[in-house]
Order: structure tokens, then sequence, then C-alpha cells
């Protein structure tokens, strides 16, 4: 249970509350880089701040204040230039570093007065990524950009799927640390949807621990081997707003205080028997969180997820809240957002932030659940896999696969 204070402290994400400030610390996903594809601008709103993110004629990416500087006309109806973004008003040009670079009435007719000189518009620096978007949005210096080691993996399959969902960013990162979800909420829930009345094997023993690079929650579920991944290495909750599966990453980016971007980012290896899958683009998509009558999607894993996240309000009153052991993690990550807020405040680096570009450069996490998509088992083996043959009729964790996303996954796997 957390006071009301103590709640705000997680939940407030604005630049001058103290998760705000912490969480300003990291890189942070917040778009697919194909969604600039089709239109060079997209409005962002990011951790209470309104901006734009833009694509210019270079194919450089800008994160810019929504409002021009000049007389604040909205920048995402605005049009990019070989370098940077101009205002639809009256012209003013801005690149991806926020100088200024063009006025063009005052730069005609007075350009002794260098006015652009005196304008800066705020920008935040963009990094690509695996195709994703990253920014940072914190104090410099700007550490190093963390290239988690499966955005190097060749020969598969990437997508992007994003959701935007009512409800603050912490509940939905708690779910990163709670294991028994799983058998409740995805395993025998999805049952009963499905007109069954069996129970899933239940859990027999958690287990948390820290790491370097964020929490991780290890099980052992009833009939499980001894050995099992699931056990010996686990899930990870990757600091601050991640979650990592083996071939997939999730993230809970806070839009403000009750609005977050649920972006996923998933992979699958072509199988043995297939020639590696060489990429062009990887395709970013929108899964829908409500069916056609209004309610929640509950069909796919992540959807499922969303209905628990909503369902604990807009911003969850931890004030009435009840944990019991299964929450451990829970408490320890709760923990170390407060410490690591007090090391931001000492001037130190919180957990995680990497400065040796050699580090950065390919971070390795955990292999859980590469197994499935390694790239040993052969189209043949997909098909009786208790995972994969699943994704060989729809996608798993996200309702609404667009069919060309489909069909391109089916071709690069080899299946059509
Ligand atoms: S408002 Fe943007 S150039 Fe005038
Ligand atoms: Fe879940």
């Amino acid at each position: 249970m957390l006071t009301a204070e103590q709640n705000k402290f997680y939940v407030e994400v604005g630049a001058d509350k103290p998760m705000g400030k912490l969480l300003r610390r990291y890189w942070i996903p917040f778009a697919g880089a194909s969604e600039f594809d089709a239109a060079a601008t997209k409005p962002v709103r990011l951790m209470g701040e309104d901006l734009v993110a833009y694509k210019d004629l270079s194919g450089v990416y800008g994160l810019i204040d929504r409002h021009c500087c000049h007389r604040r006309a909205d920048l995402s109806y605005g049009y990019v230039e070989a370098c940077g973004l101009r205002c639809n008003y009256h012209g003013w040009l801005y690149d991806e570093k926020g100088a200024c670079i063009g006025q063009p009435y005052e730069d005609l007719a007075h350009p002794q007065n260098n006015l652009k000189d005196k304008v800066r518009i705020k920008a935040y620096p963009v990094r690509e990524c695996a195709g994703l978007l990253f920014t940072y949005m914190g104090p410099s210096p700007v550490p190093e950009f963390p290239v988690w080691a499966p955005f190097a993996w060749k020969g598969g399959f990437r997508e992007v799927v994003r959701s935007e969902i009512p409800c603050n960013w912490f509940q939905c990162q708690e779910n990163s640390i709670d294991p028994v979800h799983f058998e409740w909420m995805h395993d025998n829930w999805s049952e009963r949807l499905n007109g069954g009345h069996e129970y899933a094997a239940k859990h027999l023993q958690l287990a948390f621990d820290e790491l370097e690079y964020g929490f991780a929650y290890r099980r052992v579920r009833e009939g499980q081997e001894e050995n099992s991944p699931l056990w010996t290495i686990g899930r990870l909750a990757l600091w601050p707003i991640g979650f990592y599966l083996g071939e997939h990453f999730e993230w809970r980016v806070p839009v403000d205080d009750e609005n977050t971007l649920s972006i996923a980012w998933f992979y699958a290896q072509a199988p043995a028997d297939v020639p590696p899958y060489d990429q062009k683009s990887v395709p970013t998509w929108e899964s829908p969180i409500k069916d056609s009558n209004g309610h929640w999607v509950s069909s796919h894993v992540i959807n499922q997820d969303i209905v628990a996240w909503v369902g604990q309000g807009r911003i969850a009153d931890r004030s009435k809240e009840f944990l019991g052991a299964s929450d451990r993690g829970i408490i320890m990550m709760r923990r170390r957002y407060v410490e690591d807020y007090n090391r931001i405040e000492q001037g130190l680096d919180p957990k995680g932030v990497i400065r040796d570009p050699e580090v950065a450069k390919c971070v390795p996490l955990a292999l859980i659940g590469r197994v499935t998509g390694a790239g040993d088992l052969t189209r043949a083996q997909w098909k009786t896999h208790p995972f994969l043959k699943t994704r060989l009729i729809d996608h798993r964790h996200c309702f609404g696969q667009p069919k060309e996303v489909r069909d391109e996954f089916m071709r690069a796997m080899g299946f059509a």
C-alpha cells in the first residue's frame, strides 16, 4: 500500500516531478521509424510535453516543440526541407538541434537583425535502431544509447506494434514484474473466453532478482522441468519502463500522467530450412484496444494485459491495494525508483545508465525464449512447436495485425 503522496511520486511524469526527472535520464522509444514513410511529420505527446517528430528530406529525424517559436503555429502541419522542419504559417525553419535556420521575411528584408540567431526551439535527440525511434529528454551529458543485443539479430522478421492506453504508465510497468498474472489472466482467462474450464499449471515458487539492467522474475509451475529457463533465467523487467521476453520487448512509455504508449518490438528468426530474411523496412502497426462494441479486446496477450491496466483506473489508487508475497518484485522495483531518484538528486547516474560507448554498442540480455526461434528449427518443426505453431495462425500478442504485415511475415518464415 502507498499513501496518496507516495503514489504521486510514481505516477507524475512532468519535467519538474521526481519520476519525470528520473525517466528523462533514459533513452525511451516513442515511434516506429516506418511511421514516417507515409507522412514526414507526426505529433507526439511524451511525458506531458507536446512535440512534433519529423523526418527531413535528407532522412534526418527531429523531435521538437509542437508549437512554433514565432506565433505558436502547430508544427505538425509544417513541411520538411532538405534540412529541418518548416512552419506552414510564415516559413520559419528549424533543424533537429533546435536552431532556427530560416526566417524568410526577416532574412530577406532585415538580414542585419539576425533575428533567427536569437531563437531556439526545444529539441530532443532522436536515435533510430532496429526500426524504432528513441529519444533522450534529460540533461546533458546525454548517456550512451544502449543497443540491446537482439536489435542486432539478423535474418529474421521484425515488427513494431503500438497502442495508446488510457491509464498511467506505472500500473503498466508493474505488470512487468508480475509472474502470477500469467496463469490467471492469460492461461485461465483465455481458457474461459474460449469456452473451456480447465485450470493451467499453478505457480509453486517465485524468485525476484535485481540485475544490472532491470529486475528478473523466475517461476516454478506445476509440471515444469527443473532446469527450465523460466526458473534458471526468468523474464526481465527492463529498467525503467520496459519488459524483455527473449524475442520481444515491450515498453510502457508515459504520454502524460493519464496515458501510456504501449510500444513493442517483435523478432522472429526464419526457420533453418529457409534462406535468411533480408528485411528492407520494419513495419509499424497500431493494435486496436477496443472492439466495434466498445469493449476492450481480450483475445491477445498484450490486449489482456491492457484490460488489467485500464481496469485499475486511470491512475491506480495504491492507498487501497493489498500486496502479497507474489508482489515482492513490485516492492523491490518501487524501492529502486525512490533510491534512483535520490541518486540523481546527488548528481549520480541512476540504475543501468551506460556511459561507456564500448559497452553500449551491444548490450547482452539473458536469452530466455530465444530457443523458440533461434533458427535451428525447420518449418516442419515450427508446425508442431507449441508456441511457434500459434504464430502461423495469428500474431500471438497483439490484436489486429494488418494483412500485409502478416503476409510478409509468412513469406519471411517460408510459409507463403
Ligand atoms: S507561427 Fe510559425 S512561422 Fe509564424
Ligand atoms: Fe501479461
